[in-house]
């Protein structure tokens, strides 16, 4: 394997569809785009999280225009990028708005993908793939999103769906879910989970502290919630063949997993409900490895091998786990360098990282499959690699 030809693949990159652009532009509270002046400059800022500065951030082409994207991934030397839609998604919308637009938002992306450039040394595969949208919110018909995930399943180059963390009102543990993950599992579609709405931002103090604080600490801790319900609610034991892709590498899950696993089996209501003990579940999950340094992508690796030792029971247990269910991702176009600069720092640092993890750095195999080969069966387009 050491002379080993594979693409570089980002799993974690964003877009807002120029028709997404235009309902933000297009509203008067957040979430939106509105036009910012500043003495003598005008500029258009994004205004998305709760609490956020009153001034948002900058916005700008890299969010919408695809060649801007393509640029992105030349200067990186990422050939393959599964773009999904940025935060808040649908979620602020009536049902019947949310149910539209995500179908004209979806057929959209498989127009931004189907047309991409392939990969020039992998020819059967396409620069761009994309994660759709579902209309998850409150009092949308759970046929409807079933529909959606149909449409999906008929798009070809969408592999995947992207959501955040509130379903239709109630969280993802929501029973009422239920047909919609037995849909999404048979489509073979894979879940994106992303967080949007951090913490209580009362707990963010009332320092100005920019975006540290939501970005950096209350959408990994958003992330955190939103799957140990999940697991708790058992719906890893009912769909096992799920594919869940964690935001910024589960955020605090793999640090917290045994005190979880505690937390259950000391806990009358709950220690007789699940299959396995919680840390068998990070084995289930994909995790990016958007997490800025190879001591924590190292610890995530290892948490997860440690999965298959706690699987009950009889079933194949997957080896080496841990490097085959990290994937490679940037963020983009979010953290953008505060100063001009040839490459993104936020990019630089998270191929690093891969780059420096203990006991991968020796072994090209491992480098392959976090940076490019994990993706690429995940997404079912192994096969395409040599087409
Ligand atoms: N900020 C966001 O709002 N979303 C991201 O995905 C990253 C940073
Ligand atoms: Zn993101």
């Amino acid at each position: 394997m050491a002379n080993i030809k594979y693409p570089i693949v980002d799993v974690h990159t964003h877009v807002y569809l120029p028709r997404y652009a235009a309902e933000l532009r297009a509203r008067t509270s957040a979430p939106r785009i509105l036009n910012w002046t500043n003495g003598s400059k005008t500029e258009e800022r994004l205004l998305i999280l709760d609490g956020e500065p009153s001034a948002g951030r900058p916005v700008g082409p890299q969010y919408w225009d695809r060649d801007e994207k393509l640029e992105f991934m030349q200067k990186h030397g990422i050939n393959i990028s599964f773009v999904s839609s940025a935060n808040p998604w649908l979620d602020f919308l009536p049902a019947a708005r949310a149910q539209t637009l995500a179908q004209e938002l979806n057929n959209d992306l498989e127009e931004y993908c189907a047309t991409s450039p392939a990969v020039e040394a992998f020819s059967g595969l396409k620069s761009l793939y994309g994660f759709g949208l579902l209309p998850l919110v409150p009092e949308v018909e759970v046929s409807t999103i079933i529909q959606t995930v149909e449409q999906l399943k008929s798009l070809p180059h969408i592999r995947g769906v992207i959501m955040g963390t509130k379903g239709i009102g109630k969280g993802l543990d929501d029973n009422a879910l239920d047909p919609m993950w037995d849909a999404i599992q048979a489509a073979g579609l894979v879940v994106f989970i992303h967080p949007h709405y951090g913490v209580d931002s009362t707990l963010y103090g009332e320092n100005n502290n920019g975006h540290v604080l939501p970005l950096a600490l209350g959408f990994p801790f958003e992330t955190t919630i939103a799957i140990t319900r999940l697991i708790l609610s058992g719906v890893l034991d009912r769909f096992p063949d799920l594919r869940l892709l964690l935001a910024h590498s589960g955020g605090a899950l793999p640090q917290l997993s045994s005190r979880l696993a505690s937390c259950i089996h000391h806990d009358p209501i709950v220690a007789k409900r699940l299959k396995h003990d919680a840390r068998y579940y990070l084995g289930q999950l994909y995790f990016d490895a958007v997490a800025y340094g190879s001591e924590e992508l190292t610890f995530v690796s290892r948490t997860i091998s440690r999965a298959s030792e706690f699987q009950s029971g009889g079933g194949t247990v997957e080896a080496k786990v841990g490097s085959t269910r990290l994937l490679f991702g940037t963020d983009h176009p979010f953290f953008p360098p505060l100063e001009a600069s040839q490459k993104w720092p936020s990019v630089e640092d998270n191929l690093a990282a891969i780059r420096g993890m203990a006991g991968v750095d020796s072994k090209i195999e491992h480098h392959a499959n976090i940076l490019g080969l994990n993706a690429l069966r995940l997404f079912d387009l192994h096969d395409q690699l040599y087409a």
